[in-house]
């Protein structure tokens, strides 16, 4: 009898003996009385060997008629081989089938277009690059998990339906709610965090968030994962000292365990490995100057777009800060600086290699009457803010925190071209299929 559970992954505790490998034909070559069927099962990729004389008829009958993407069970002996590409290989005894493809598959060898790509991506995750990236993106956030777990936070699932904004109005997806109107599927989570924030001290999140953007740029989705942190007593220093802490940490700990993907996906280690607190820090003033000198047409007060903050992040090695801006540029909730009151206590983190922001953080204001005129001048509601309000008239504390973009951070440290591959199932603003 074999033993049932045999995954690609665990070939070595195999090794000498039977085994049924499940899985889809990702290649097949013959040549006269043998079979070559390369299958892949999710865990890896190994060699099945067929040899005309040591099978029946009947199975290597199947093997002339398998093509890309057939599922099936092989079960043979696995063998340990150094000239094999994963260290094994598979000797063959029998074939069964449990799917073969009437029609040739549509993705092959060739190079396809990327619409072409994207109109198939529900097989186009099946191809290597696309297991390499989405492994890594699993692992990712496992670790950022375990990060915030191991660090004393606790995990607060903040609501995706939401009556109040948290981000620009501009970019809101509304969806018709009950008696209540409309309701907004979520930018942030930030402002049910602060409440939490004040409960339990240090408190996380990582969901879905949504931004109506109509942005076509190679940073923006419409549906993003967003991993947010919130932590009370904090002042927007120390909320930079955790982020270089939590993206140090996520960088160092992806190199260890995503060895194979990171190789496969050709990512240069060295660029990676120089990811150490402390990073740069720069004012927002300071990064206008620094671009007027690059040649950008700037001006204090601008925002700062994608292709300065590409600039920027050209410039730095390591990932950089740049805080303090202009209260007019960022969202309502934000500390003003006590210092000077147009400018607002806060940080973008722009990664390095081009990448551009991966985190927007701040200090938020704990002040109840400069909180709740901001949100008028905003023209918001304050109805619809009396319990974000009631934070800071119930043992209103100091308190800071951020959001970092998960396929912002996925497509920087595999150094991918564009966000669109960072997610299973990418939602653009001209694409909801599949
Ligand atoms: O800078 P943002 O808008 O900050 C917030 O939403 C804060 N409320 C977070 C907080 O303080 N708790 O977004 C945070 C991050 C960005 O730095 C970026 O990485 C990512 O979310 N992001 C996007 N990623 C992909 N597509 C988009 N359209 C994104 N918009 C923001
Ligand atoms: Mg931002």
């Amino acid at each position: 009898m074999i033993k049932d559970g045999f995954r690609i992954a665990d070939s070595a505790d195999y090794a000498g003996t039977e085994a049924a490998l499940k899985g889809w034909v990702s290649h097949i070559r013959s040549s006269g009385s043998l079979f070559f069927i390369e299958v892949r099962d999710g865990t890896g990729f190994i060699q099945a060997v067929v040899v005309k004389s040591e099978v029946s008829e009947q199975t290597f009958e199947i093997c002339s008629k398998l093509t890309i993407e057939s599922s099936l069970i092989v079960r043979g002996m696995i063998r340990e081989d150094s000239r094999a590409p994963g260290g094994f290989e598979m000797s063959v005894h029998d074939i069964e089938p449990v799917n073969i493809p009437e029609e040739e598959y549509p993705i092959s060898k060739k190079a396809h277009g990327i619409d072409f790509l994207m109109e198939h991506r529900h097989l186009w995750v099946r191809s290597r690059r696309q297991l390499a990236i989405l492994r890594v993106r699993s692992e990712l956030i496992r670790i950022s998990r375990a990060y915030f777990h191991d660090n004393g936070y606790v995990l607060i699932d903040t609501p995706i339906l939401t009556g109040s904004i948290g981000e620009s109005s501009g970019s809101l997806f509304e969806t018709e709610y009950f008696d209540f109107g409309n309701a907004f599927l979520a930018q942030t989570g930030q402002l049910y965090l602060e409440a939490a924030a004040s409960a339990f001290g240090k408190v996380f999140c990582l969901g879905p968030t949504f931004r109506a953007e109509k942005s076509k740029t190679r940073r923006h989705l419409t549906e993003f994962w967003m991993l947010e942190a919130e932590v009370a007593f904090y002042d927007s220093d120390r909320n930079m000292e955790l982020q270089e802490d939590m993206v140090s940490y996520l960088v160092r700990n992806i190199i260890e365990s995503c060895e194979r993907e990171l190789g496969y996906l050709e990512r240069d280690l060295d660029a990676l490995q120089k990811i150490i607190p402390p990073f740069p820090r720069i004012s927002y003033g300071e990064a206008i100057e620094l671009l007027k000198k690059k040649d950008f047409r700037v001006r204090w007060g601008d925002d700062i777009g994608g292709d300065e903050e590409t600039a920027l992040s050209q410039s730095f090695e390591k990932p950089v800060f740049i805080y303090n801006y202009p209260m007019e540029i960022k969202a309502f909730y934000m500390k003003p600086d006590p210092r000077d009151s147009r400018i607002v206590l806060c940080n973008d983190l722009l990664a390095p290699e081009g990448y551009g922001e991966i985190i927007g953080g701040s200090q938020r204001n704990d002040d109840y009457d400069s909180l709740l005129a901001r949100i008028n001048e905003e023209g918001l509601n304050s109805d619809l803010y009396r319990w974000y309000l009631d934070i800071r008239r119930y043992g209103s504390v100091p308190h800071s925190g951020f959001g970092l973009g998960i396929e912002r951070l996925l497509a920087w440290i595999c150094r991918l071209p564009h966000v669109r591959e960072a997610i299973p199932f990418p939602r653009l603003i001209n694409r909801l299929y599949p």
